[in-house]
């Protein structure tokens, strides 16, 4: 019997062997009979309908190793949106994310496969907010994370990304002519920017309910009982845990620190797939906790990819108007260079605290 049959046909063992080389350890072979017809009846279905899947990295190791055609972090996404060939994108990831697709492929159906994959970031701010605060500080240039809805996008003058919002808000600075600009929503993104630049910063109070939860004493416990593992933290998280941190990063980056240093024992400050994602793919690493569970990104499931493309269901629209507007805030971004890649290792450069002006 091939490694990872279990009860298989021959044809879907085989078909299935390299994701199951991917996954194993981390599914139990009670799951995988399952898992492995839904990934071949995905695969077909992708074929069928011209679709590709967009896979953020927080998708769970089936997902994210089995049917995903691009992985990477909310940059990459959307990236890859702007040139994807494909009549169909499916967003394995969460909403704003297949907003973003829609804003970049008007053409293109654009699917979700759970209606309700939110983000406490998205959430904690509207159109008519932004608004308000451009009205409050005439002159500065808005940027906006890409974590929020279509109408914020509308009103945002260029968005950034964890991967390169320290660049963006340089960008934005220097092109208006000012020594302040607007970051929001995220309050955690914005302090740990304001800490890298000497551009002020004026920030909004919105949190991913995922990373405001790490503290600087679960780092401190981690040093405690690991001496020497490495501690990569998102940017999302708040600053005194990026400042006990080694390495602060995108998701991306984080893999990338990985993949390319391949420390012996690594502690990953982000949600739980991060980690189990990486171990698919480098050998020789030890990865330990803490994690903590994104609820939004959780409700994308091998299933409801399935019936996604089977269905073509849920679609996502924005509204015309709205769409070409966020689109000259997210092409904006994507137009600039890529971020050096040393100073992607180096990002915490400013352990210090800076004052944000909260909104
Ligand atoms: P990145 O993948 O851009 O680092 O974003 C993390 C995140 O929380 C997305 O929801
Ligand atoms: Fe939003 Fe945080 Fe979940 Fe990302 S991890 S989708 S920022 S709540």
């Amino acid at each position: 019997m091939a490694d990872g049959a279990f009860g298989l046909s021959e044809e879907l063992a085989r078909e299935t062997a390299p994701v199951w080389e991917k996954v194993k350890g981390l599914v139990t072979p009670l799951e995988w009979p399952e898992q492995a017809k839904l990934i071949s009846e995905i695969n077909a279905l992708k074929k069928e309908r011209d679709a590709v899947i967009l896979a953020h990295n927080y998708m769970t190791p089936e997902i994210f190793h089995g049917v995903g055609d691009y992985v990477g972090d909310s940059l990459g996404l959307a990236k890859e949106a702007a040139k994807s060939k494909a009549k169909v994108i499916v967003q394995a990831g969460v909403h704003f994310m297949a907003e973003t697709s829609k804003i970049l492929s008007p053409e293109k159906t654009v699917l979700i496969p759970d209606l309700r994959a939110g983000c406490s970031l998205a959430s904690s701010i509207t159109g008519a907010d932004v608004r308000l605060i451009k009205q409050r500080y005439p002159g500065l240039p808005v940027v906006t994370y890409v974590n929020t809805t279509a109408d914020v996008k509308a009103e945002t003058d260029i968005c950034c990304t964890s991967a390169n919002a320290v660049q963006v808000v340089e960008w934005a600075a220097k092109e208006w002519g000012v020594d302040k600009v607007i970051l929001i929503p995220d309050e955690f993104l914005a302090r740990n920017v304001a800490a890298q630049t000497n551009v002020g910063i004026i920030a909004w109070k919105g949190r991913c309910e995922v990373h405001e939860r790490f503290t600087a004493e679960d780092i401190a416990e981690m040093r405690a009982a690991y001496p020497g593992a490495e501690i990569l933290a998102h940017p999302e998280c708040p600053e005194e845990v990026l400042a006990a941190s080694d390495f602060a990063g995108s998701t991306a980056a984080m893999i990338d620190y990985v993949v390319d240093r391949k420390p012996k024992q690594v502690v990953m400050i982000t949600e739980c797939s991060m980690a189990s994602n990486v171990k698919g793919d480098v050998a020789g690493v030890d990865f330990i906790g803490p994690c903590n569970l994104c609820p939004h990104m959780k409700r994308i499931t091998l299933e409801n990819i399935r019936d996604c493309l089977k269905y073509m269901q849920f679609e996502v629209t924005v509204e015309p108007d709205m769409a070409e507007r966020g689109r000259l805030a997210v092409q904006r971004m994507i137009d600039l260079p890529p971020p050096a890649i040393p100073a992607r290792y180096d990002l915490i450069k400013a352990k210090h605290h800076v004052d944000v002006e909260l909104i």
